[in-house]
């Protein structure tokens, strides 16, 4: 079995600028001046996006407004939200399990396989596995593509080569196309019975985590993103490079980083805290207020708080809005903790900052983000949130 290649893309291409251009986003630390507490509850909707987008690149048909009401009312169970609820717990598990030095061995692909595939219902009528964590023992066809994954027989080998690839240590600028090769490599062999694409996804993730792509402590790069948007065209480039040829692979990584790229230049203007009051949260609070889930006095306490250099206040301070008894500051402030729209910014602590993802004001801050182009089309299905 051969070793799998890196080819080299040639000084002063598109490609290699892209790359160059990565690897400054690489070192500088990403971290702008929102405070943790607002920072890491926008991470948390973007893996909802993460996970959603994933999950219906397959044709899930949850939409983006039907888990956010999920997340909203903490309702029903079905096999679409098990699909999901798989995907978090593995990103939660690679999150935990990914560092500088961590080898994805087998192991490692084997134990995501296993939560992904969960509990689901194996081919062809789910999107669960015959064999959870394991190889297939049969041969596949992919949807659609003229490409036939390798026999069953000879699949050790290819996965065994896979494995050392990503496990290689490549030169600093050889490790950006590494993760491009690796996905479609992996897609190409296609080592499972099902769930090669979540799979490979997730293994980007892994990836970058292991590079230093880290925005501050939490990381919200959404790396799988670019094939969210347009999943035709994912395919397209995914079979263009099952030739193998050096200038067709060359093409799909720069498909692939262009769109990460992208991505992360993205997410650093979310860690910008102007640009998270101006034009996430404010419009946020407007929308929320329209559609009567907060009222004219919530709103205006909530807007005050977004509007504060630290965006969080003490329960005193209502006295600015006009409210100056003791007594209805407490019930005030009550009254949004009880809609979970309030927290402490430390456990059990007396100043509270906005809180927006487990309640109305989730639907709100999603439709903006939307609104600013953080959503793809078509994990709404045309619908608003
Ligand atoms: N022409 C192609 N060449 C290589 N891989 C492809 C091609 N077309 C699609 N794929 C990959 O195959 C994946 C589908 O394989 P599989 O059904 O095992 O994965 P899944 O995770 O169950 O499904 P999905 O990715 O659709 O959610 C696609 O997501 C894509 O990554
Ligand atoms: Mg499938």
């Amino acid at each position: 079995m051969e070793a799998i290649q890196i080819p080299d893309p040639s000084w002063g291409s598109d490609l290699a600028n892209i790359i160059l251009d990565l690897e400054k986003l690489r070192t500088k630390q990403l971290g702008g001046d929102v405070p943790p507490y607002i920072f890491f509850q926008l991470k948390d909707i973007f893996q909802i996006l993460e996970t959603l987008g994933s999950a219906r690149i397959e044709g899930n048909n949850t939409t983006l407004s039907e888990y956010v009401e999920k997340i909203i009312v903490d309702g029903s169970n079905d096999e679409s939200s098990d699909e999901i609820i798989n995907l978090e717990k593995a990103i939660h598990f690679i999150e935990e399990h990914t560092n500088e030095t961590t080898q994805f061995d087998r192991a490692f692909i084997s134990e995501i396989h296993k939560i992904l595939t969960d509990g689901l219902t194996p081919p062809p009528n789910g999107e669960g596995s015959r064999y959870s964590g394991a190889l297939r023992q049969h041969d596949v066809s992919i949807k659609s593509s003229g490409h036939t994954p390798p026999n069953h027989f000879v699949l050790q080998q290819y996965f065994d080569a896979f494995i050392s690839f990503i496990n290689e240590s490549h030169k600093e600028q050889y490790q950006l196309l590494m993760v491009a090769i690796a996905h479609h490599r992996f897609e190409h062999i296609h080592p499972f019975d099902n769930g090669n694409g979540r799979m490979g996804r997730l293994l980007n993730y892994a990836f970058l985590i292991k590079l230093g792509f880290q925005v501050k402590n939490g990381r919200i790069i959404n790396p799988s993103s670019v094939f969210y948007t347009d999943r035709d065209k994912y395919y397209d480039m995914l079979s263009k490079a099952d030739s193998l040829k050096d200038s067709d692979v060359l093409e799909w990584c720069e498909y692939f980083l262009l769109g990460l790229k992208n991505e992360i230049e993205k997410i650093d203007s979310l860690l910008d805290q102007n640009y998270v009051k101006k034009q996430i949260l404010q419009p946020a609070l407007k929308i929320a207020r329209e559609n009567e889930h907060i009222t004219t006095q919530e709103f205006k306490i909530l807007t005050y708080l977004v509007n504060k250099e630290e965006m969080a206040m003490k329960s005193e301070e209502l006295s600015k809005l006009g409210i100056t008894d003791s007594k209805k500051k407490s019930i005030t402030m009550a009254k949004l903790r009880d809609k979970k729209m309030l927290i402490s910014t430390t456990k059990g602590g007396r100043i509270y900052t906005i809180h927006f993802v487990n309640n109305y004001l989730l639907r709100a801050v999603m439709q903006v983000l939307k609104k600013n182009g953080f959503v793809s089309d078509f994990l709404n299905n045309g619908e608003e949130v």
